[in-house]
């Protein structure tokens, strides 16, 4: 069985709070993009995990969803699970996020085990902020600290540049970094999530200032690429992946070809809904 496990980019983000927790509340409009990770899984006689980049073996989400799924359902965890990676890592794309819960919908179908969307709702908060969201896809508006989310109707479809500086983001920094000035009140994105369209500027992203002081290489990026693609650029979560949406693919492949004298990573994917069946939540 191969599972497709897409990233996701923010379209708004905006902090309203900290909570006892120290997690934050937030409210964002979520859309998947035609960028994804596959996981391959087989039944095999013991558990096994792979992944393309050997350096994200060790302690990733989708070995501890593995585990918490077995736990959970008291299945036997075995299975041959490789992971191939093309999301770029620590970047804001959700990758990891994505992988997991890919993991948790896979392997609940090939182990045999009926797992509502309820349970994997709780199972995904556990892994990580993002997870939930992962069990819908396609455009939502996601709050609370990432568990609340609501799908909305599917946006008309926008070419996404995605640009990486190459380097990796820890998004406990950023919203560490982050100060209650530059918390919200949310109603921004809710109002957008109204009037969704292609033609639609991009939402405020609240960690951006949080990043570009912790990473000025992040700010150099944005810049290069708003200098192609005034009006439609904005990071994607703690970044420091940088997007920009346009109609047609070949405006996109335009300001791509523009940023090459950067030597930045960067990909064109369209606004993306995962195929039937792949999202329980949905
Ligand atoms: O949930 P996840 O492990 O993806 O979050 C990574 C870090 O980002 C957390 O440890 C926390 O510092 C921060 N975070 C937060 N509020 C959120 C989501 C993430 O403060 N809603």
């Amino acid at each position: 069985m191969t599972c497709r496990a897409p990233a996701k980019i923010n379209l708004s983000l905006q902090i309203t709070g900290r909570r006892q927790d120290g997690f934050h509340e937030l409210v964002s409009i979520m859309q998947t993009v035609g960028l994804w990770d596959e996981l391959e899984i087989r039944p095999a006689p013991s558990f096994q995990f792979r992944c393309s980049q050997p350096t994200l073996t060790h302690g990733n989400l989708v070995e501890r969803a593995a585990r918490l799924l077995a736990d959970e359902t008291h299945a036997s965890r075995a299975s041959d699970i490789y992971l191939k990676k093309s999301i770029p890592v620590g970047a804001g794309l959700g990758g990891g996020s994505s992988d997991a819960a890919a993991a948790l919908v896979g392997l609940s179908r090939c182990w045999n085990i009926p797992v509502g969307c309820e349970r994997l709702r709780t199972l995904a908060t556990n892994l990580g902020s993002d997870v939930p969201y992962f069990l819908y896809g396609g455009t939502a508006l996601v709050e609370g600290r990432g568990e609340h989310v609501t799908p909305l109707p599917p946006m008309e479809t926008v070419w996404w540049l995605l640009v990486n500086p190459g380097f990796t983001v820890s998004t406990a920094d950023v919203f560490n970094e982050l100060t209650p000035r530059e918390w919200s009140s949310g109603e921004q994105t809710r109002q957008m999530a109204h009037q969704l369209n292609a033609a639609a500027s991009p939402g405020p992203n609240n960690l951006q200032p949080a990043l570009f002081r912790l990473y000025p290489a992040a700010e150099r990026c944005y810049r290069a690429v708003a200098a192609v693609a005034p009006g439609a650029t904005f990071v994607t979560g703690s970044g420091p992946t940088v997007c920009a949406g346009f109609r047609t693919r070949g405006e996109a492949e335009n300001a791509a070809a523009e940023l090459q004298p950067h030597s930045y990573w960067t990909a064109i994917a369209p606004t993306y809904r995962p195929e039937e069946g792949a999202t329980p939540c949905a």
